[in-house]
């Protein structure tokens, strides 16, 4: 096959510069060996994250120009609700801010003090919002999605229906107010859900009553596994998988700022009149007038166009293939990563690039810290500083520790990755001089994103 070439040319350019290793040894101990708490500035290639790093077409950046900023009823709001009610299917769409905009919604109206919400696999902020609404988060995701070695599974995100029969059994129907399902799942390194799993869990939720919400942030990514991987969606189009993915739902959220392809913005959406009275009573409060929920109207215009142009299977078809590239590259170097390669992020698994480095010392975060010191490369720890602590204050102990390397949508070329890929393999041939972390500071909730460490 001939190389898949970037399906786009580039119009306008953002100049990025490489520090020199002394600087950068400075960075990013300055920086409390947190790749959060470097400046943008000193990054040379930022795969931090695919979060609201995207860059937007021409036709986005027109559509800015089009910003309708009434303060109720702006024309692109009615276009990004007529868009998302047509590709996802849902009657009810909430403008948020971001994604955790919308899951702090969903999370206060559905889930009471006791409740149990499963899902396959945690989310950061999905959880916390679970968990400061009274809710426990119950992990349903199959074993296999815990093993960053098993690559013979294709859809590596599927909801175990055994473990969620059980859960519903132990609990009772009437305690678990809905199960979220990601679609892909983030933290298993951007593993797909099959379409058969999510009518399976869809059939499972309505024998007991239990709504089905959907974390459809990189739903359009989880769509075109399905269309290479499940054998009947071979000839389908992306758009069509989306909207039958959705008709297993009876609500989502979504953070716009990965699939789609905007910087910022979100929603809810869901099927049921109250829950949405109930969003929109609430968003006035949080985010803003259910017509703009914390956007801009040229941030939802961009947003309506982005949702649109992620249906393309030209776009989707490189956007995933580009991330298994550089996956690709690190596995025939023997770098331990998790497989088979995700959607968004290639996952280095950190408990065996560093095995004398135990998880009490935070491999995954020293990992990152050193591949920014050795390269200029900015990626992001997610293993057990990620997680956090349980509500007794103890260390979720993930099994898997791992470095993410996210690659946001259409802004590196294949260069840029051949960098990253030589980089981090040189680094895994000096492994050995690799030591761990410990705490300087530890914050309350979320703290990875603000926590500081020093070398041991
Ligand atoms: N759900 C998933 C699966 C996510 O990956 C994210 C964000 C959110 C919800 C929250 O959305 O950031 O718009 O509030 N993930 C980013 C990341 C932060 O880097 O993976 P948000």
């Amino acid at each position: 096959m001939r190389s898949l070439a970037e399906p786009y040319k580039i119009k306008m350019v953002e100049p990025i510069a490489l520090l020199s290793p002394e600087e950068r040894r400075e960075r990013i101990m300055e920086a409390g060996y947190n790749t959060f708490l470097l400046r943008s500035r000193d990054v040379y290639i930022d795969i931090l994250t695919d979060s609201g790093t995207n860059a937007m077409s021409d036709n986005q950046w027109a559509g800015l120009m089009l910003g309708d900023e009434a303060y109720a009823g702006s024309n692109n709001w009615l276009h990004l609700e007529a868009t998302v009610q047509e590709l996802f299917g849902f009657r009810y769409v909430v403008p948020t801010h971001q994604g955790r905009g919308a899951e702090n919604l969903i999370s206060k109206i559905l889930i009471k003090p006791g409740m149990y919400v499963p899902g396959n696999m945690y989310f950061t902020t999905t959880r916390a919002h679970q968990e400061m609404a009274g809710g426990s988060f119950v992990d349903v995701i199959i074993d296999e999605a815990h093993d960053s070695k098993r690559d013979d599974i294709p859809f590596k995100g599927n909801v175990d229906l055994a473990k969620y029969e059980a859960l519903i059994k132990r609990v009772g129907p009437e305690k678990i107010p809905y199960i979220c399902v990601a679609v892909t799942v983030n933290l298993a390194g951007g593993q797909p859900v099959s379409m058969a799993n999510l009518r399976d869990v869809y059939a499972l939720s309505k024998r007991y009553g239990i709504r089905v919400i959907f974390d459809a942030t990189r739903c359009v990514e989880n769509a075109y596994f399905i269309k290479v991987r499940e054998p009947e969606y071979g000839d389908a189009s992306i758009a069509a998988i989306v909207k039958e993915m959705f008709s297993y739902a009876d609500g989502c959220t979504m953070s716009g700022k990965k699939d789609g392809i905007v910087n910022m913005g979100g929603f809810l959406a869901t099927n049921e009149e109250d829950t949405y009275r109930q969003a929109t009573a609430m968003v006035v409060v949080y985010e803003g007038m259910p017509s703009y929920g914390g956007m801009n109207g040229r941030d939802m215009e961009a947003f309506a166009r982005g949702l649109r142009e992620a249906m393309s299977f030209p776009y989707i078809r490189h956007r995933v293939e580009q991330v298994g590239y550089l996956g690709q590259q690190l596995i025939d170097a023997g770098v331990p990563v998790v497989r088979p390669i995700g959607g968004h992020a290639v996952f280095v698994d950190a408990r065996e690039f560093l095995p004398h480095v135990p998880q009490g010392e935070f491999p995954a975060q020293a990992l990152a810290a050193a591949i920014y010191e050795h390269s200029g490369v900015r990626t992001m720890e997610r293993g057990i500083i990620s997680a956090g602590r349980d509500k007794e204050g103890k260390d979720y102990a993930p099994k898997l520790e791992l470095v993410r390397c996210t690659i946001p949508r259409r802004v590196y070329t294949s260069s840029h990755l051949d960098y990253v890929a030589e980089a981090i393999i040189e680094l895994h041939g000096e492994r050995d001089r690799i030591g761990g972390l410990r705490w300087v500071y530890e914050p309350p909730v979320l703290r990875f994103f603000t926590g500081r460490f020093e070398r041991l």
